[in-house]
């Protein structure tokens, strides 16, 4: 039928000049349309109100492939979970899209930081902020990892003396904290051990921009519910807080490069002050900015909850599975001992790190990607227009059945320890753990590093089980996956066998106990 329609049309074409003629004709090119339709699914809020949105996504997915439209009401989102179309948005075709609705609810908190700064703007920040995490910096930060790592193990060895269960989700939380506040801005929350009126201006923060990226309305937004509501008010002191602190952080930071004679050169590094803000100041970043601000916060946020979040499934996971935790501790055992890692012992860590590549594909962080299109596209055989927000469901690509053999297993032994270490790029974008194009994840070396310290350190020491009578597990979202009720687990000193790391290397700091 549709030759049929072209071969009238171009009849009328050449034979029909008159007006009825030319409206006929601009009525039926309008209509020959032979291109194939997007599946469709139509949802109601409530069915995604209970659980996390990506689990209704899943079933959706099984149901209308790889992509589908969900509609509801007169609001519409693609859903992708085709690798291949996947990596046409996120890489080969990446200029044509935004971060669409992200950058509208982070706004508040991130600005234009890199996160959600889009075109010109971005270009220039990345190509500002990709150097600071340099060679040099992350091997630093090994250092701080462990630091950071043994004042948790020091609260763990309390509770297991005092046979106490420990909510671990909220220690990751706040030994992530820790970390990313002295990585990014050479700031001590040491939220571990104090809850200080900033660590918790911190969180009402994080927790606003959490909620926003969930609300079915953004009543933040009402201009009269801005001025009265409460919880606003909160955000906003809180907010203002946190970038009091930040300005002030910028100015004793200018003052210290101010002070120094080091030359500024590719990895740059101030011993006493690592942090990327202090390479930013260096490199000649405009102190006086909001853009800087803007990207310090979106640094803090995005390397916090993310590897928090790692950390607490990888538990979750390794507490289901004592063989794994087995092989692990065996591994850790003759690699480590007791020592502080170091970046020699990356490169050893194998089983651990396939730990956490294993862990960030069943629990993606976040779930879903987040994009909106500039210009009209194709999308495998899909035709689609402008200003189609696009959810690419990293969940359904990290669990789909047809990929991945018993995809809900956690398997680490499925990325065997002579391979490479599995990326977007030689897993042809069916897993896609940090991204994958220019966007992806300038931390991923970062965070890599600092779970396989942090589980490492830990399951060395201790031996974890879900606590007597805990919650059961679930999950739900904002912008990371979160349990409901947290993991509570029972913490027991582990009785080690004595290292023997070959690798004792001498300038490796022992482990004070
Ligand atoms: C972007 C994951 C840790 C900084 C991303 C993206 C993912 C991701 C999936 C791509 C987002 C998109 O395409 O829409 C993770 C995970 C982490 C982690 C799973 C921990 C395990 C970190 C850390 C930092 C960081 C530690 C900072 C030191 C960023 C930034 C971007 C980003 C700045 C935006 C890059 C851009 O748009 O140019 N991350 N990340 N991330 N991540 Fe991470």
């Amino acid at each position: 039928e549709p030759k049929e329609k072209e071969k009238r049309l171009a009849e009328l074409q050449t034979k029909n000049t008159g007006f009825w003629p030319r409206k006929i004709f601009k009525w039926l090119e309008g209509n020959v349309d032979d291109s194939p339709r997007i599946p469709e699914a139509r949802g109601s809020i409530e069915s995604f109100r209970n659980e996390a949105f990506f689990i209704p996504l899943y079933q959706l997915y099984l149901t209308f492939g790889g992509i589908f439209r969900l509609t509801f009401g007169p609001k519409s989102f693609l859903i992708v979970s085709d690798p291949t179309i996947a990596k046409h948005i996120l890489k080969d075709n990446s200029k044509a899209y935004s971060k669409g609705i992200l950058a509208e609810i982070l706004d508040f908190v991130m600005g234009k930081g890199l996160i959600p700064a889009d075109g010109e703007l971005w270009r220039i920040r990345r190509r500002t902020i990709v150097p600071a995490v340099h060679l040099k910096y992350v091997v630093e930060m090994i250092g701080l990892f462990g630091r950071a790592t043994d004042r948790l193990c020091k609260k763990l060895e309390a509770a297991a003396a005092n046979g106490e269960d420990v909510e671990m989700e909220s220690l990751f939380s706040r030994l992530t904290l820790d970390i990313i506040g002295k990585a990014v801005f050479n700031y001590e929350f040491d939220s571990l051990n104090i809850d200080t009126g900033i660590v918790k201006a911190v969180y009402i923060v994080l927790r606003e921009a959490e909620d926003r990226s969930v609300a079915p309305i953004p009543v933040w937004e009402i201009p009269i519910w801005k001025d009265i509501s409460p919880k606003l008010k909160k955000v906003n002191a809180a907010l203002k807080l946190v970038n009091d602190t930040l300005d002030d952080l910028i100015a004793i930071c200018k003052r210290m490069v101010d002070e120094e004679e080091l030359q500024f050169h590719e990895e740059y590094i101030n011993e006493q002050d690592p942090s990327i803000l202090h390479f930013l100041l260096a490199s000649g970043d405009d102190v006086s900015s909001k853009q800087l601000r803007d990207d310090l916060m979106t640094l803090l946020i995005a390397g916090h909850e993310t590897s928090a979040a790692v950390l607490t499934w990888t538990f979750y996971l390794l507490a289901k599975e004592p063989s794994v935790m087995a092989k692990l501790q065996d591994e850790v055992d003759s690699v480590l001992g007791d020592r502080f890692p170091t970046m020699e012992d990356m490169k050893k860590l194998k089983y651990t790190t396939r730990v956490i590549n294993e862990s960030l594909r069943l629990y993606p962080q976040p779930p879903v990607l987040i994009r909106r299109s500039l210009e009209d596209d194709l999308l495998g055989k899909y035709p689609i227009k402008r200003d189609e927000d696009i959810f690419i469901s990293v969940w359904n690509l990290h669990h789909c059945p047809s990929r991945w053999e018993d995809a809900d297993k956690f398997n680490p032994e499925r990325w065997p320890l002579d391979g490479p270490n599995p990326n977007e790029t030689n897993q042809n974008f069916s897993y896609l753990p940090f991204g994958g194009g220019p966007r992806k994840c300038i931390g991923d070396q970062f965070a890599t590093f600092e779970n396989v310290v942090a589980v490492a350190m830990l399951v060395r020491r201790f031996n974890f089980q879900m606590a007597l009578g805990a919650p059961s597990v679930e999950m739900t979202t904002g912008a990371t996956i979160h349990t409901t009720e947290g993991l509570v687990m029972s913490v027991t000193c582990r009785t080690r066998p004595a290292s023997n790391s070959i690798n004792s290397d001498s300038e490796a700091t022992p482990v004070s106990r």
